[in-house]
């Protein structure tokens, strides 16, 4: 007897259930963009070298490209399109924005997602391959450019605009109230 290929399987994706057939081999990146049409998460190498598509699952960042649809069942999909507090900009969002952190466009939502990541994982302790100090009693490493670009190294910018990057996600880093002012549309790349 013939295993099925394809399943229905229920995506919970920005909050929200979406129920698609999907084809077993499909991966989320595809489901998301092709099924669900939320291009904002980007194809660049579509075998998990370029970060272009980083989404965040259960709030861990991940690489979109590799992971299949149906894997991600029953996890917390974000994108870049549920990043925004309805028509506020995530901090992340609106210091890309103020600080160009941007050329092209292409590799920023990606980006974006990943600094979200980083910023999460900065604060729960996490140490870097540049952390100097990993006794549990240094604390938290302060969040250098140089700790910002490792963190980030798995973002690749092929316009090469890492050092607005940096300032960017520093910035957001630094920034204590989420109060960005712009409307969503102007974020999503
Ligand atoms: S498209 Fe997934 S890492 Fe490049
Ligand atoms: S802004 Fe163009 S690839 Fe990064």
């Amino acid at each position: 007897m013939a295993l099925p290929t394809s399943s229905v399987i229920t995506l919970n994706v920005n909050g929200e259930p979406r129920t698609l057939p999907v084809d077993h081999r499909t991966t989320l990146l595809d489901a998301l963009r092709e099924r669900l049409d939320l291009t904002g998460t980007k194809k660049g190498c579509d075998h998990g070298q370029c970060g272009a598509c980083t989404v965040l699952l259960d709030g861990r960042r991940a690489v979109s490209c590799l992971h299949l649809a149906v894997a991600a069942e029953g996890r917390e999909i974000t994108t870049v399109e549920g990043l925004a507090d309805g028509g506020r900009l995530h901090p992340v969002q609106q210091a890309f924005l103020d600080l160009d952190g941007y050329q092209c466009g292409y590799c920023t939502p990606g980006q974006i997602c990943s600094a979200v990541g980083v910023l999460r994982e900065h604060a729960e302790g996490w140490p870097s391959a540049v952390t100097g100090d990993l006794r549990p009693e240094a604390g938290p490493p302060e969040l250098t450019p140089e700790e910002i670009r490792e963190r980030m190294s798995g973002n690749l910018c092929r316009c090469g605009a890492y050092n607005a990057i940096v300032e960017a996600v520093a910035h957001a880093a630094d920034s204590t109230s989420a109060a960005p002012a712009a409307d969503t549309e102007e974020a999503v790349a």
